[in-house]
Parts: structure tokens; sequence; C-alpha cells
């Protein structure tokens, strides 16, 4: 008996086609099962399980505390709903630097574990090592430059990232890098819109921005872009939504509605 597998529709491969194409790409981060059934039956073509998380779900102020377990749980709920949407978990804080060893066996973890598609890893040349190494194991790599948020520690700043000539030309290098490695896109986070477009031409493999400009595909955290986060206005983040106050209507609504007796009616009780 031969068993064929089931992909789901968008591949790494198909987003290199969409490039090439010069169709742009759409990203938005999902973390629990349900958004994830929402983004996917929406048409987005990839769901990026961020370690955002750490902020949006867990309440922490940076995304350094969060663990490979609870992007495991994360992942496996998102991967449970998605059919055709390509899937990304983000390798945590602490997982995967300085050691490739370790790197490999937590990339691992996340594609046993959660049926994801591929992780994607904070860095350059610092970290190309672990990069290579997952890649050994046929799990697609994404990469991620520029404003890097698990290094928060050591810039101090949530700036604008690589306004100066030598870190523009470092993370061109780099972006070089990761796609020599095998890399099947590139995440930039918050530089000048120049440089995007430049890293974007030199490079043949997608690249994805957040505050990098027009490039050949755009991410946003779904929770800012929906307006269900309030504090966080940077330049880059367009709301779509005010979630935010429409759902606080409905939950003071419903609240009226149980203290006054109106709720349930006749037609709501059994
Ligand atoms: O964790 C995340 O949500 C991300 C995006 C901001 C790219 O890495």
């Amino acid at each position: 008996m031969s068993v064929t597998p089931k992909l789901r529709a968008v591949t790494t491969l198909r987003l290199k086609e969409m490039k090439m194409a010069g169709e742009k790409i759409t990203m938005l981060t999902g973390y629990d099962y349900t958004m994830a059934k929402i983004l996917d039956e929406s048409g987005i073509d990839v769901i990026l399980v961020g370690d955002s998380a750490a902020n949006v779900m867990a309440g922490y102020e940076t995304t350094v505390p969060m663990t490979l377990d609870s992007m495991i749980y994360h992942g496996r709920a998102v991967a449970r709903g998605v059919n055709r949407a390509l899937v990304v978990v983000d390798l945590p804080f602490g997982t995967y630097q300085g050691d490739s060893r370790l790197a490999l066996q937590s990339a691992v973890r996340i594609m046993k574990e959660t049926e994801a598609d591929a992780v994607k890893i904070e860095g350059g040349a610092e970290i190309i090592e672990s990069v290579e190494r997952i890649l050994t194991a046929g799990i697609p790599v994404m990469g991620h430059l520029g404003l890097t948020p698990q290094s928060i520690n050591k810039y101090g700043t949530y700036a604008v990232r690589a306004k100066e000539d030598a870190e523009a030309q470092k993370l061109l290098s780099d972006a070089k890098l990761l796609e020599e490695a095998g890399c099947f896109a590139v995440v930039l986070e918050k530089i000048p819109a120049a440089l995007g477009r430049q890293v974007a031409s030199e490079l043949a493999i997608p690249v994805i921005g957040i505050g990098a400009g027009d490039v050949d595909g755009q991410v946003l955290v779904s929770y800012d872009m929906l307006g269900i986060t309030g504090e966080f206005s940077p330049r880059f983040l367009r709301r779509y939504d005010d979630l935010r106050s429409r759902m606080s209507n409905a939950f003071k609504q419903y609240i009226e509605d149980v203290k006054s007796g109106d709720f349930p009616a006749e037609s709501e009780r059994y």
C-alpha cells in the first residue's frame, strides 16, 4: 500500500514561485485552533506561530520567557485548524543559540509534536551553524533579521534597526548567508524601507517584512491588526478593526443582560 503525504496547499516551494511571479505573500500570526481556522479559511498564505505569544497570550513584556513546550502547545493547536496555509513555528529563546545540536533537537520536537511545516529562527552569522544543522534533517527554516525581539536585552530598545551603514551591511550579508545555507524565506523586522527593498532584490528567496517597506510579503501580529491589543502603536501597524472596543461592548451588554434578568429569555431556555 502506498501512502501519499497530505501536504498543505501552500508549500515553501510555492512561496518561492510566488516571489518569482511577483505575487505578494501574506502572513499573520496565530496561536490557537479557532483563530487559525479563521485565518486559513480567509486565504492567508502563511500562519506564523510566533513567540509573540509570550506578549499576546501570556502577558510577558518580552519574548524571552517563552518555552519550547509552550510553543509546541500553540503550534499543535494551530496546525489542527489549518488545511491550506503553511504553518511556521518560532524556535523560542534559548533553544537554538550557541549549540547546533540543541537547535536540531528543538526543531525536531516542533516538527514531530505539532505537525507544523517549518521553523523560524532569529539571527544571522551567529546562529548559522544551528540553521545548517536543522536543515540537514530536512526541516525548512525561515530566517529573521533586523529587530530580533529575543535579543531585546542586548540592544535595550525596539527602535528601527540597521539605520547605520555598518549594521545595514551586516544585515545584507546575514541575509545572503541564510539564503546560501538553505533558508526558504527571511523575515525582516523594523528596518529602513530602502534596505528592505535592496535585500528583497538581491535574494532569490522571499523576504517577508514587518516594518521593512514594500518587500515580497508582509506579516503582522493578528491581535494588533485586529485592534484587540491597544497599547502597541508602531508606525508599521495598520489596524483593520477595533475589536477591543467591540468585544468590550459585547461583554458589557452581556453583564447588563444577566444582571437585569433579560438573559436568558424564554426562547433561550429549555
Ligand atoms: O513572534 C512574532 O510574532 C514574530 C513576527 C513579529 C514576525 O516573529
